[in-house]
């Protein structure tokens, strides 16, 4: 029994002593039975509804699904990556992912629902990303999701991925107690979020170009090192010298919360223009940048917590699988007194499990879609809702809203 039940029943055996002093004892068998049955029938709805979703991710390059229980125990997680589709372009071709995942989506479905030991018909409800990210892509995940749960009678929710990938961290054994700051950053966004509650949340700050991933793989492609770049520059930088060369920190002096990555990029691409061939030790660039961009995430989330008085701090998104950014943030956090809260890093990175997390959430809720509730999270809004027609302005960038 969850704590909200025991506070239920508890009323409703107070309920029954204040009415036994009123009415005698005759009537309190009847309210007993009364608000045993209310109780129970309670009880079962939310013991039963919504417990087992079916998440689906297929916003960028990675065709994903899902099923947790109770918005906090991934029962199977199944990733198929297009990694090895798109690296020949040095990046995401929007419409060879959205094939892609057209080719996958049945069989990493059929996958997740065989490893999870559930079936089709254990699944209580359905939660799939509509946005933001590749229109072509996210089409394909949204039909396939509205099929699914359309020929089964199931509820069906779309989820913001960038609330999405906060949820990341409800599936971890220790979550952060409410409220805490979210530090997201991936290939797409870089922001700072106050989290008020599961769908509560607050923009604090974000990327003025760039997102964080997005330099890595930029700065991976000037350095000939391929795509993805973030893994690629993670690893080669530990056999390189951080200090050897200091790359600019945009906004590090500044007291607000916003990023800026593109002239970081560009800085190591003029480095690279300024040095004689054969002198170049990537390594060290390599190492260099990283510490810049960590050197920015890191000094921006501890200060975003210490703002809101925050203890806890989650870093999530695909850039928070990198070592050193972990490292360091743990470190900072422990000076400053803050708790930091970090998924694996299989959970930071693109997957399904942290959709159905944030959808547990919404179906309780009864909500459709992950619009935020405060007006300060208008510019989380998704690409598509769940007719899957654009009613948002776009940032500039195809299929793409900030
Ligand atoms: O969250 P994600 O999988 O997709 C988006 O929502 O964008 O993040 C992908 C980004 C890519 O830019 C990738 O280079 C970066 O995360 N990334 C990393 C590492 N692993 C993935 N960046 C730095 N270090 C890593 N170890
Ligand atoms: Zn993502």
């Amino acid at each position: 029994m969850e704590k909200a039940d025991v506070a239920f029943c508890t009323l409703i055996f107070q309920a029954v002593e204040h009415i036994s002093n009123i009415l005698g004892p005759l009537l309190i068998v009847e309210f007993i039975l009364f608000f045993l049955f209310i109780g129970l029938t309670l009880e079962k709805a939310f013991m039963s509804t919504h417990r087992i979703i079916l998440g689906i991710e297929t916003s960028c390059d990675e065709t994903a699904a899902a099923v947790t229980s109770g918005g906090h125990t991934i029962l199977s997680s199944v990733v198929w990556s297009q990694v090895a589709t798109h690296h020949p372009y040095g990046g995401v071709v929007p419409e060879l992912a959205s094939r892609k995942h057209m080719e996958k989506i049945v069989p990493v479905v059929e996958k997740a629902l065989a490893d999870s030991g559930t079936d089709s018909n254990s699944i209580d409800g359905v939660a799939v990303t509509c946005g933001p990210g590749l229109v072509g892509a996210l089409l394909v995940g949204l039909s396939f999701a509205k099929a699914f749960a359309y020929a089964r009678g199931l509820p069906l929710t779309g989820v913001n991925h960038l609330h999405g990938h906060i949820a990341a961290v409800y599936l971890e054994p220790d979550p952060p107690p409410f409220p805490f700051v979210a530090l997201l950053t991936s290939g797409g966004h870089t922001n700072l979020c106050y989290v008020a509650g599961p769908m509560k949340f607050e923009h604090m700050g974000q990327t003025r170009d760039d997102a964080a991933g997005e330099a890595f793989d930029k700065v991976a492609k000037i350095l000939g090192l391929g795509y993805p770049g973030g893994m690629v520059i993670d690893q080669l930088s530990q056999q390189g010298d951080p200090d050897r060369i200091r790359f600019p920190r945009a906004f590090l002096d500044k007291t607000g919360f916003d990023f800026s990555f593109s002239g970081l990029k560009t800085a190591v691409a003029r480095y690279i223009q300024g040095e004689k061939e054969g002198t170049l030790r990537i390594p060290d660039i390599a190492a260099g940048f990283q510490e810049a961009v960590v050197d920015v995430l890191v000094q921006k989330g501890i200060s975003a917590a210490k703002a809101k008085s925050c203890q806890h701090l989650a870093l999530v998104g695909g850039v928070a699988s990198n070592r050193r950014l972990r490292e360091r943030i743990k470190e900072s956090a422990q000076e400053a007194g803050i708790a930091v809260h970090m998924p694996g890093p299989e959970l930071c990175t693109d997957n399904a499990a942290m959709i159905a997390a944030m959808g547990y959430h919404q179906l309780r809720k009864r909500k459709n879609s992950s619009q935020p509730e405060s007006a300060a999270g208008e510019r989380w809004r998704t690409v598509l809702d769940l007719d899957a027609y654009s009613k948002t302005s776009h940032s500039g960038r195809l299929g793409v809203v900030r």
